[in-house]
């Protein structure tokens, strides 16, 4: 029975991908094999050792103390583009808020009194200081082209905007999904003095910490506007409200609010719902779900922010040994030699690496010795050997 913790509501949709009859699910369980969350904050957190996986139903993983987890040699899985449509429609909902002063408009006939004749009148007088502007030949600048950075730039680009993005690290699948018209930003900079529009699509990391700041604020054109739907932090507050006051920047419209933001009349926080859909909760969560226990059962790793992908197909159950070690020379020989001293037979063999770490997967011809399994543990650089199939 595998037994896995849940520190934030998963949506049943992907806790019913773990069969009831070996897994035991729960918000408070004692020797977990693995945790389920979504932002809840892990870094204060003691961590059991019997904590095998931590599976992230959404994108981020700030909350997590990824690297501790490395070290212990726990597997730490996402969910890539699982809530990507959330969030790119909250950006164009923000864009469409901002460009038609929309929040603002609502607050004014919010505070409307009086009869209809005299609303109609109200309404009438008021609106010219609503006017916005329309988006098709604006420009909209996108930073960061994952998964959710990709699509908004193609949402912008049907809406008939110019788009230009930045991101020195896109991947050839996301590269073949950018409509071919997205213009190639040469740097942050760049593409800042360029656009009419920001959107943000950055993990929050030492580098992109208030990567938008005074300095970065003086180079944009009057009038912009910026949307975060990505990480608090990536945007210095203090300096994008001096520049809304200063009437450089004409809107910001994001999913963090602070004490400095949440009145601020050109501001528009919202409750960090970007990924709060259903579609989005049941997709995160089920492809949460399915990665942890395809790790749980067979130690395959799909979509892992710190492991390196491997998947070995199962062919018939059988007895495979999953060994998580450091990334160093002559681990795979030591392993294999006190795999022969106990006569057992390797079937079937991968080993991948990444970074620090590495795994590899054994299928052996019968089930190993407790002592062999002993035997391996104690290599130096081993972290974790699971021996899948025995007893
Ligand atoms: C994410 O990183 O996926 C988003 O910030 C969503 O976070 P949530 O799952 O807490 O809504």
């Amino acid at each position: 029975m595998y037994k896995i913790l849940t520190l934030n509501n998963i949506s049943v949709a992907g806790l019913d991908r773990l069969p009831r009859d070996s897994y035991e699910v729960a918000s408070e369980i004692r020797h977990p094999d693995a945790i389920l969350l979504r932002s809840h904050n892990m870094h204060q957190m003691d961590i059991p050792d019997t904590v095998k996986a931590i599976g992230r139903a959404g994108a981020g993983v700030n909350n997590i103390p990824v690297s501790n987890m490395t070290e212990r040699g726990v597997a730490v899985f996402n969910a890539p583009g699982a809530n990507a449509n959330a969030v790119k429609e909250l950006v164009v909902a923000g864009m469409l808020i901002a460009a038609r002063n929309i929040s603002q408009s609502w607050s004014y006939v919010q505070s409307l009194a009086g009869d209809d004749e005299s609303i109609h009148r109200q309404v009438e007088k008021g609106k010219k200081q609503f006017v916005g502007f329309e988006l098709p030949g604006r420009t909209m600048g996108v930073i960061g082209l994952g998964a959710i950075g990709v699509k908004v730039a193609n949402a912008a680009r049907s809406l008939g905007m110019k788009v230009i993005g930045y991101d020195p690290t896109i991947t050839v699948q996301r590269a073949w999904q950018l409509e071919s018209d997205v213009e190639q930003a040469l740097s942050v900079d760049d593409l800042l003095s360029k656009a009419d529009f920001v959107s943000f699509h950055v993990p929050l990391t030492d580098v992109t910490q208030h990567m938008i700041n005074r300095d970065r604020l003086r180079l944009m054109k009057k009038g912009i506007v910026l949307l975060n739907f990505a990480r608090d932090g990536i945007i210095d507050d203090e300096a994008v409200c001096e520049a809304l006051d200063a009437g450089h920047v004409y809107a910001y419209v994001c999913d963090f609010p602070s004490n400095r933001m949440i009145r601020h009349p050109r501001v528009v926080a919202l409750p960090h719902i970007g990924a709060s859909t259903k579609e989005a909760e049941d997709n995160c969560a089920i492809m949460v779900s399915e990665q942890v226990r395809d790790y749980l059962e067979n130690g395959n790793v799909t979509n892992s922010v710190n492991f390196p992908e491997i998947v070995l197909p199962r062919n018939g159950g059988g007895y495979r040994i999953s060994i998580v070690n450091s990334n160093v020379p002559n681990m795979v020989g030591q392993i294999s030699t006190d795999l022969a001293r106990a006569n057992l037979n390797i079937m079937d063999m991968l080993n991948k690496s990444r970074d620090e770490i590495a795994c590899t997967l054994l299928d052996l011809d019968r089930e190993p010795p407790a002592a062999t399994l002993e035997q391996i543990e104690s290599i130096d650089g081993v972290l974790s050997v699971r021996c899948l199939g025995c007893d």
